[in-house]
Order: structure tokens, then C-alpha cells, then sequence
């Protein structure tokens, strides 16, 4: 791969033009996903880490074949973009916690005298399925609704008065919450180490919870980073159209 990026790009950027950046970032604990605006200079500043050197080995990780979320999205149509969203990364948190939901039962009932901050650890995980289960019911609804409607130039009355935008801000705050939710259960989990005195429930439970923080750390990548702006711009376009009659002088001003 021609090195053409350099340290001034985001670590959102990043991820999208060279596949396995993403697992190198996991590693290093860069947050692409909620501050994937950040250039990998900054980012690699905040700590401690030589943005060069850290550069040099994303481009030397890159895994020969991409695995189906490394694929570059950004090039992804919209109606593209939202049905991966859709069918991969929701389906992937509404097979996931069910089956979460019994291990960690099943771990605070077994461990859960001897060790009383599994319970601190089961309050943290119902606190993230609550939150983020309400989420994608929003996003769906609302959001993903939305951006079909813009991006097939259907029903544009009442799509150029600011609420979309706003909504979008909401949803973002909330993956800033769903990752304060998930740095929570790492921090309880010590990094999903495994103790020693653990079942092959518990060790379950562990391999199950740190895929699911990879899934949402993509997910929210993908949103925040590639959806987001995308409808933003769709939106600003279609809203500061001349032609369109909907759009306010104020609008037009934005363009
Ligand atoms: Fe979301």
C-alpha cells in the first residue's frame, strides 16, 4: 500500500483507508470512534505515543484480508452504509446481550457472595443495554428513517428546520454514553482479565463482553465518523437548494 496519509489525518480517517488500523488503535487505546476527529498526532500526543512510529506500524499490520468491518465504508452509498449498520452491528448487540444477560446471572449467582463487585459489574452491563437498547430504537426509527428519506429525495418537508441535526447531536451524546458504559465494565473487569478462581461461565462472559466492546467501538466509529457527516452533508445540500421551496433564508445562508 502507497503510504499517502501522514499524522495530520483523523484516527476515524485512518480507519477507513487502512484496513487493521482499527485493531492497532483498540490496542493502543485511541479513541476512533468518539474522537475520531482528532488528527493521530494529537491523539498520539495525548499519550505519549510517537505519532510516526505509530503510523509506521498501522501500515505494517495491515492484515491481507480485511475482515467484512475493516472493508472501507466511507465509499459505501448511504442505503449502503445504514443496512450494514443495520443488520450487522444491531444484530450483532441484540444476539449478543441476551446471551450475556444469563452468563453474567449465572456468574453473579455462582461467585457473587465471595466477589460482591460482580454486582457493580451486572448493575453496569443492564445500565448499557437499557441505555443503548433505547438508542437503536431511536436511531432506527428516527435517524435511519430520516437519511433513507433524504437520500431517495422523498418527503422533504419538514427535513430542513434544524431538527435533524439536533437529533444527531442526541445520538452522538449517547454513544459518548454507551462508551462511558463499556470503559465502566473494562475498568470492573480489570481489561477482561481472567481470575483465576473463574468457571467456564465466567470465561464466557469475559470473551462475550470484550467482543462486544469491539463491536460498539466499530459501530459508533462507523456512525459518528462516516453516517453522520454524511447526512449532515446531504442534508445542508438539499436544505440551501434554491428550487427547494422548504428551505428558509437562514438555511440558504449555510450553504
Ligand atoms: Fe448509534
Amino acid at each position: 500500500m502507497e503510504n499517502t496519509l501522514n499524522t495530520s489525518n483523523t484516527i476515524g480517517d485512518l480507519v477507513n483507508k487502512i484496513p487493521g488500523s482499527a485493531a492497532v488503535f483498540e490496542e493502543l487505546g485511541l479513541d476512533y470512534y468518539c474522537q475520531g476527529n482528532s488528527s493521530l498526532a494529537e491523539a498520539c500526543g495525548q499519550l505519549g505515543y510517537d505519532p510516526d512510529e505509530i503510523l509506521k506500524g498501522v501500515y505494517n499490520t495491515v492484515p491481507e484480508t480485511p475482515s467484512r468491518c475493516e472493508r472501507d465504508l466511507s465509499k459505501a452509498n448511504m442505503q449502503r452504509l445504514l443496512d450494514h449498520v443495520t443488520e450487522e452491528h444491531y444484530g450483532f448487540v441484540l444476539g449478543a446481550t441476551p446471551l450475556l444477560t444469563q452468563l453474567i446471572k449465572q456468574v453473579v449467582t455462582r461467585h457473587g457472595k465471595s466477589h460482591p463487585d460482580l454486582m457493580e459489574l451486572q448493575n453496569a452491563f443492564f445500565l448499557l443495554c437499557g441505555d443503548f437498547g433505547h438508542h437503536m430504537l431511536k436511531e432506527e426509527k428516527l435517524l435511519h428513517k430520516l437519511t433513507r428519506q433524504v437520500e431517495t429525495g422523498e418527503e422533504m418537508v419538514n427535513l430542513c428546520d434544524g431538527r435533524p441535526e439536533k437529533q444527531m447531536e442526541v445520538l452522538k451524546q449517547e454513544h459518548s454514553n454507551t462508551i462511558n458504559h463499556i470503559n465502566e465494565i473494562r475498568r470492573l473487569t480489570n481489561g477482561y482479565a481472567i481470575p483465576e478462581y473463574a468457571c467456564s461461565r465466567y470465561r464466557a462472559m469475559l470473551k462475550r463482553m470484550k467482543k462486544l466492546e469491539l463491536d460498539l467501538h466499530r459501530h459508533i466509529h462507523e456512525e459518528n465518523n462516516i453516517i453522520y457527516p454524511r447526512a449532515l452533508k446531504i442534508l445542508e445540500t438539499s436544505c440551501s437548494t434554491p428550487q427547494n421551496p422548504i428551505a428558509t433564508p437562514s438555511q440558504n445562508k449555510r450553504a
